[in-house]
């Protein structure tokens, strides 16, 4: 056996390459399925044991003798090939256009909603996306059974170990549950991320989209304060000349809560514009703060959730959601 080996590795050594056509002849007769290499390992079984570790070192060593001779040699040939220029080839020419990629534009507008409100002194946090009950709805003061579980169109998952839902998350709003029961006040926090909503796709409505939600909680923290940050942020994000307007809102997990929209300017002549809504958000209520163990006689803060396409789409004038979910390559290139 051991001759037969030696007499393999010498076919092997002694296999001259050429070409392309010879590189294949040489692989089916040496390392495919049926080849040489695997035949001679089909042979072990003749092998007396006390032998077994000296004859197998001896295959090995031609095994991997063979496949270092292929690839020594595929290599080679694709290197003399790329060399092998002719009178016909033009070494002037520009070279074929390389596409570099970029970030889709959903990403550059969180990237800079996150810029500015780490200016504003927002530490970022997340969570996780499937949510149980708890944190999604009856920490943030969502009465059993009531409407507004339904208004939020939950995907739901399956049931966890102790018989609560597991949803995909509605909003960003459990993230504010999980700070809060993780670190004490003050918190100043905003939790960008993704949400799910079993809504039928439209225009304006995806089943997936984003939001930045934010938290902010210490001693006596005001309205005012919260209406100032969010009229800095919409200057800061569309410019000091934005139209928007703040208007009273409902959410069960703030009171008082507010809305605030921006105006929608058209290129289109026949079109006046329109309000767009970009987030809700309020004084952060009482009970959300009992339901993790936080003194609303000591402290108060507020909170939001921005709508990341909205923003998104008010400052590119895209005015289908949609087209942020084809992949469609000429949509995306244009945000480089
Ligand atoms: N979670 C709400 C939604 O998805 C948005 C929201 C409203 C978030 C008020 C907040 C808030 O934090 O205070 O519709």
């Amino acid at each position: 056996m051991l001759d037969d080996i030696a007499s393999l590795k010498e076919e092997v050594t002694n296999y001259s390459i050429a070409n392309k056509d010879e590189l294949e002849s040489f692989r089916l007769e040496f390392l495919s399925r049926n080849g040489k290499v695997q035949d001679m390992f089909s042979r072990m079984s003749e092998i007396p044991n006390e032998k077994k570790a000296e004859v197998g070192r001896a295959m090995n060593e031609v095994k991997n003798l063979a496949q270092q001779t292929f690839d020594e040699a595929k290599a080679r040939l694709e290197r003399e090939e790329a060399a092998d220029l002719d009178a016909t080839d033009d070494i002037t020419l520009p070279a074929a256009p390389y596409s570099l990629g970029s970030y889709h534009p959903l990403t550059q507008t969180m990237e800079e909603m996150k810029n500015i409100f780490y200016r504003l002194g927002f530490s970022i946090a997340d969570g996780p996306e499937i949510e149980d009950d708890f944190h999604n709805f009856t920490a943030l003061n969502f009465p059993p059974n009531h409407p507004a579980r339904d208004e939020q169109d939950t995907f739901f998952v399956e049931k966890n170990e102790n018989d609560q839902d597991l949803v995909m998350r509605t909003h960003t709003s459990p993230v504010q549950i999980r700070l809060m029961q993780e670190q004490e006040p003050p918190i100043r926090s905003i939790m960008p991320g993704r949400v799910y909503r079993n809504e039928a796709v439209s225009p304006k409505s995806y089943f997936l989209f984003h939001q930045v939600e934010a938290l902010y909680i210490d001693t006596d923290v005001s309205i005012a304060e919260l209406k100032e940050t969010l009229i800095s942020f919409a200057k800061l994000m569309f410019g000091s000349d934005v139209k928007y307007r703040l208007r009273p809102g409902y959410f069960p997990f703030t009171e008082p809560s507010l809305e605030m929209d921006v105006w929608w300017e058209t290129n289109n002549p026949n079109d006046d514009g329109k309000w767009l809504e970009i987030l809700g958000s309020g004084m952060v209520d009482p009970n959300v703060l009992k339901a993790v163990n936080i003194d609303p006689e000591e402290y108060t803060g507020f909170a939001w959730g921005m709508g990341v396409e909205r923003i998104a789409m008010l400052r590119h004038q895209i005015d289908d959601i949609r087209i942020f979910y084809n992949n469609d390559v000429r949509f995306l290139e244009q945000f480089h």
